[in-house]
């Protein structure tokens, strides 16, 4: 008879005939979470399938399959309840607590968002933007001045994002952080690149309206990486947020702080240039490190990018 190594529970047990996961847990006295009493309503026995693929277990059945579709479950989460083990599989519970039960039924009740709240590891471009010397130009500008600058910054950034198939994913103050590729993986770092390109024309455009109403132009810097994220939505009673983590959020950012020390506007990581070296143009290459990176990594500077 196949295993079921419970990690967080340190339980193994060995399945009985036609027992579901959620069955043979609590035949072992684990406090396995299931509020509607296995009737694939709730969600609240999920499981994540640690090792062993998804193959090991029965495929989800018409109300499982409808119900995670709808919450965005990866395929190695899966209702307790609904699931049939072929083969040794470890899984750890997802709902262990009461702030838990909370949260999945949370979303239960509202499951309109389009992240799914466990979260979804795939591979995107990430583009950050920050304006230099911000500060220094808000120290001389009256707020009100301040956020309709911001506005007219930021509507116009965005609209050439989502021009280009990408996503704003999060705003910091005057940086932001878009993501392409959420949806469709093909030409998301073209799209990313030609994003950046034309942010930084739109950038230029405005500095006719800057220099007359603020009496000083300001400069953006861009910073573009690919690499894996997990992407997430977060949410409260009344807020849903997108969440988005991984190492390659953390290396684009640097990425586009390393234009400050290089003097640079628009760099691109090693991956992003091995993938479009055809397509751009570049100026400096330049080696930097990179805070909380160990060793040097090769970054080039995009001039244009051609149709
Ligand atoms: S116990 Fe409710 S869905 Fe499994």
């Amino acid at each position: 008879m196949p295993k079921i190594e419970f990690l967080s529970d340190a339980k193994s047990i060995e399945i009985e005939e036609g027992e579901s996961i959620l069955q043979a847990s609590l035949r072992a006295g684990i406090p396995h979470t299931h509020v509607c009493g296995g009737k694939a309503r709730c969600t609240t026995c999920r499981i994540l399938l640690i090792d062993g693929d998804e193959n090991r277990l029965s495929p989800p059945g018409d109300e499982e399959y409808e119900l995670v579709k709808k919450l965005g479950f990866a395929p190695n989460i899966r209702l307790a309840c609904q699931s049939y083990v072929r083969d040794d599989i470890k899984i750890r519970r997802l709902v262990i607590d009461d702030n838990d039960i909370d949260l999945a039924m949370l979303k239960r009740s509202d499951d309109t968002g389009k992240f799914s709240s466990t979260g979804v590891e795939t591979r995107v471009a990430i583009l950050f933007t920050d304006i230099r010397d911000f500060t220094s130009f808000s120290d001389n500008q009256l707020p009100y001045d301040i956020i309709h600058m911001l506005n007219r910054y930021i509507c116009q950034m965005r609209l050439i994002i989502e021009r280009n198939n990408g996503e704003v994913f999060n705003y910091m103050g005057d940086g932001l952080m878009a993501l392409f590729g959420v949806e469709k993986e093909s030409w998301a770092i073209e799209n990313a690149v030609r994003s950046g390109m034309e942010m930084l024309e739109a950038m230029d455009n405005m500095q006719p309206y800057l220099q007359e109403t603020y009496g000083q132009g300001l400069q953006m810097g861009v910073g573009i990486h690919c690499g894996d994220v997990v992407i997430g939505s977060f949410e409260d009673s009344s807020n849903a947020m997108k969440m988005v983590i991984g190492d390659a959020v953390n290396f684009a950012s640097r990425v586009e702080s390393a234009n400050k020390e290089t003097g640079t506007k628009l760099l691109v990581s090693q991956t992003v240039f091995d993938r479009l070296k055809e397509k751009i143009q570049i100026g400096k290459t330049c080696s930097v490190e990179l805070k909380g990176k160990s060793g040097e990594h090769q970054l080039y500077e995009v001039l244009s990018i051609s149709d």
